[in-house]
């Protein structure tokens, strides 16, 4: 039986992730499960998200994941350690493949961050970035106003060029040359968010970053898959599983051979 990597998001955020893990390692099967029901992470207390956490990556158990990917930010702020601590297989974030990158690509030292409230609450990416780079200035902000509309399919409207003018403006005055979207979920609002913070700022996603994380460990355990067929990904939700499989479907530019189990929360 070939074993999964499991990606787990609040939503459907973590596709963003799932895409790159997909191209990159196309030999893998994924598990992915988006908490859909409860959605947004952002705005929850923080015991919270790690309760939802460890419900998650409990039910996935049974699919014997040989990786599992917490391709969510707020989950990764405030879970990753404790998640690492109880299972016995390797636990990726998706807060330093991010910071690794901007580090990167940074000529001014000015690296904006922005998240959710946890995400942001937790300095989270501050702390990796210093880390890295102790010189770098970081500027975050929290824009809870993101993850809804992504959630609602809306990617591109005049509401979302409003909301995301609203919450942007006043960080184009800071010098910022890269700006970490430090939500899985934003990169699906990324054509607007360049459109607003303009070309000279790069926006970095963790979803590259983080699969080649993925391919690196693996490769280092020995466990890449080897097959020779392609697999047949699964897709699971707490929430409504015709709206997740649109959107899945739309962002990952193709069909979902199965339709997405609905986990029924305990
Ligand atoms: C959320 O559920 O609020 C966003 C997910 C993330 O932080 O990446």
């Amino acid at each position: 039986m070939q074993q999964p990597i499991a990606i787990l998001d609040s939503g459907v955020g973590g596709l963003t992730v799932a895409k790159e893990v997909l191209r990159q390692l196309p030999r893998e099967k994924v598990i992915y499960f988006g908490d859909t029901a409860r959605a947004p992470y952002g705005s929850r207390p923080a015991e919270e998200v790690m309760r939802f956490t460890r419900e998650i990556v409990d039910y996935l158990a049974q699919y014997h994941p040989k990786m599992i990917v917490i391709a969510c930010n707020t989950a990764t702020a405030v879970a990753l350690e404790d998640i690492r601590s109880r299972v016995n297989v390797p636990v990726v974030g998706v807060i330093r493949p991010g910071a690794r990158a901007a580090i990167g690509r940074t000529q001014t030292g000015v690296i904006g961050v922005i998240g959710t409230e946890g995400t942001i609450r937790s300095c989270a990416y501050e702390l990796v970035l210093k880390e890295l780079s102790p010189h770098i200035k970081v500027i975050s902000e929290a824009c809870p106003a993101f993850v809804p509309l992504v959630e609602q399919g809306n990617f591109r409207s005049k509401k979302t060029l409003e909301t995301v003018h609203r919450e942007l403006d006043h960080l184009r005055d800071c010098q910022i040359d890269t700006l970490i979207l430090g939500c899985t979920h934003y990169p699906f609002l990324s054509e607007t968010i360049s459109e607003v913070m303009g070309q000279q700022v790069t926006l970095i996603s963790s979803a590259d970053e983080t699969a080649r994380e993925i391919s690196t460990i693996l490769h280092d355990k020995n466990k890449l898959a080897r097959y020779e067929e392609l697999p047949v990904h699964q897709f699971l939700c707490s929430g409504e599983a015709g709206i997740f499989k649109h959107i899945a479907e739309q962002w990952l530019g193709e069909q979902i051979e199965q339709s997405p189990v609905v986990w029924q929360i305990p």
